[in-house]
Formats: structure tokens, C-alpha cells, sequence
């Protein structure tokens, strides 16, 4: 489901938002015993434990859904258009709960913590993400785009400081170079594929644990997204990355997990080499052989 306008106006309005989910009831206190699908994630950094999430009354967008995410590693999410992808993935850093009606069943652990008993602002944090359609403040310079998360939080920065974080996250995304000199010029000026790197280095600022991409590449052109696609096999190294794709071709290159879900149900998880030669579900393998999707 498109909903990029709304995902802008949300990040804009962050701050305000978030201070109106504090006071909202957090929906699940109990852990419940950990299913993890797959055994050779030792010490998963994120354990997501039955969640379930509708956007009201009783129907559910996604079901069930257990599964730990390994550090230092890319796991994509795949599976045909409105099967939840999206869903899951804004329910790990708790943006779905801007949308006015949602409610959730089980849990998803940080560590010990469950995230919905955390300030939502801190897990943005450590959780930090990067929508579809590049969305670079437009009013905002390159500079203050990068520093945006600090700014609409009220954190305080020396300039030195801010400077430091600017040059590192433009460096982290391999912006830098091309952007050094303009730095004060805004954001909308660059290439499409250049201010997904922007919005990824965005994200970077403010030193996540965890990034998550919804379809970041598909507004892109073959280079632009050959590009992110290099530079998130690079991020790895320092962070977690979920990144949803319909493509699949693009889970392959780059992913080393993969999570297939059809109709809101995660069917299947597994090492990426594993799952592209030898699924274990036959809606996985139908998807997989383009049956549907
Ligand atoms: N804001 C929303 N309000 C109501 N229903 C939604 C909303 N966003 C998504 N849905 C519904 O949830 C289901 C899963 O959608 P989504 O997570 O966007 O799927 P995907 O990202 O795989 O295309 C779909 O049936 C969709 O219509
Ligand atoms: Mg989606």
C-alpha cells in the first residue's frame, strides 16, 4: 500500500506524534516463549515473538508472525504486493501505530526489552528507517537534512559536532565526495538515487542499531540502485538491515536471509542461498518461479 505522503508528513511531524503515542496504551506486556524458525541464528539482535497487526477492528495484516533477525546481517522480506511486508516492518520501529485505528497482538524484543514498552522516540534511535520514495526534507539544506532527527527531537548539537556527524554519514553513504561542496544547497537539487543516499545517511545520523528499507530502490534507475545495493552489503558491517523488495533478484544479490510472506503469514524463512535452491513451501517456491506476485 502507498502511503509516502503520509509517511512524509509523518517523519516531519515527528516529534509532535511520537509525544501522542507516549500517552497511548501500549498493547502486549507478557513475553511469551521465543519461536525461532531458524536455529542458526545464535543470538538474534531482534526477536520478533507472534506478532500480529491490524489496522482496526478484527482483521489482521499480518498474523503470527515469529522470527529473529541476525546482527550484522541484510534480511529481506519478500512476498507478492499487500501481503504484509510493510506492515512488519513498521511495526518494528512502531510507525504503524500512526495510523489512527491499529492494535497489536505479541511482542518484539531489543535485546530484553520489548519495544512497545520503550519510548517510541529512543527506539527510532536505534531503529531508524528509509521509506520507498526518496523524501528529503525539500525546504531543508542538504546539511539540516542529514542532522534532521536531532533537530525535530530538540537535541542540541556544538557545530563541531554537527559537522563531525554531517561529514560521517555523507562519507557512510558515499555522498560525501559528490556533495562536499553544496552542502547548503537543498536536498531536492540531487538525483533521485543521490537523495536515497541522502535519506539513508539521514537515518545513519543518528546511529542506529537497526535500519530498516521499505523498497528503497524502487523509484531507482539500474546504477542508482546498483549503487545502494553495494552500499548497504557495505553497511552490514556496522549495522542490521531489513530491507523489504519485491524484487527478487535483488534479495538475492544482496541478502543473506529471507522472509517470504503470502496473505499477511510469514510461510517461510531461511538462508537466502537455501531458499532460492531448495524451498520449502510451495507457495515459496510458486513465487520464487514467478507462478504469482
Ligand atoms: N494504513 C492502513 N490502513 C488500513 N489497512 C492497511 C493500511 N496499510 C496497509 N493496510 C492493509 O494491510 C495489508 C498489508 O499491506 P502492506 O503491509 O502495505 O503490504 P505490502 O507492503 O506487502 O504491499 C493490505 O491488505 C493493506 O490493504
Ligand atoms: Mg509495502
Amino acid at each position: 500500500m502507498e502511503s509516502t505522503i503520509l509517511e512524509q508528513e509523518v517523519i516531519a511531524t515527528e516529534k509532535a506524534i511520537a509525544r501522542r503515542m507516549e500517552v497511548k496504551e501500549n498493547t502486549t506486556k507478557t513475553k511469551s516463549v521465543m519461536q525461532n524458525p531458524i536455529e542458526n541464528i545464535a543470538s538474534p539482535i531482534l526477536n520478533i515473538d507472534k506478532l500480529s497487526v491490524s489496522y482496526g477492528g478484527d482483521k489482521y495484516s499480518i498474523t503470527d508472525v515469529s522470527a529473529g533477525i541476525a546482527k550484522n546481517k541484510i534480511t529481506a522480506i519478500m512476498g507478492p504486493s499487500g501481503c504484509g511486508k510493510s506492515t512488519l516492518l513498521r511495526a518494528i520501529n512502531r510507525m504503524h501505530e500512526l495510523y489512527p485505528n491499529t492494535h497489536n497482538k505479541g511482542a518484539v524484543y531489543l535485546g530484553d526489552e520489548n519495544i512497545y514498552d520503550m519510548n517510541p522516540i529512543l527506539l527510532r534511535r536505534k531503529i531508524g528507517m528509509v521509506f520507498q520514495r526518496p523524501n528529503p526534507f525539500p525546504t531543508m539544506s542538504i546539511y539540516d537534512n542529514v542532522i534532521a532527527g536531532y533537530k525535530l527531537n530538540g537535541i542540541k548539537l556544538k557545530r563541531a559536532e554537527k559537522d563531525a556527524i554531517v561529514e560521517k554519514s555523507l562519507r557512510e553513504v558515499g555522498l560525501w565526495s559528490e556533495v562536499k561542496d553544496s552542502l547548503h544547497n537543498k536536498g531536492t537539487f540531487l538525483s533521485g538515487g543521490q537523495q536515497q543516499r541522502l535519506c539513508i545517511a539521514r537515518a545513519l545520523a543518528y546511529t542506529p542499531e537497526i535500519i530498516l528499507l521499505d523498497e528503497p530502490t524502487s523509484a531507482l534507475d539500474p546504477i542508482a540502485t546498483a549503487k545502494i545495493e553495494d552500499l548497504l552489503v557495505k553497511l552490514k558491517k556496522d549495522f542490521t538491515i531489513v530491507l523489504v523488495t519485491h524484487n527478487m533478484s535483488q534479495a538475492a544479490r544482496i541478502s543473506d536471509y529471507s522472509m517470504f510472506m503470502y496473505l499477511g503469514e510469514l510461510v517461510e524463512y531461511g538462508k537466502t542461498k537455501q531458499m532460492f535452491t531448495t524451498p520449502k513451501d510451495r507457495r515459496t517456491e510458486e513465487y520464487l518461479t514467478g507462478k504469482f506476485g
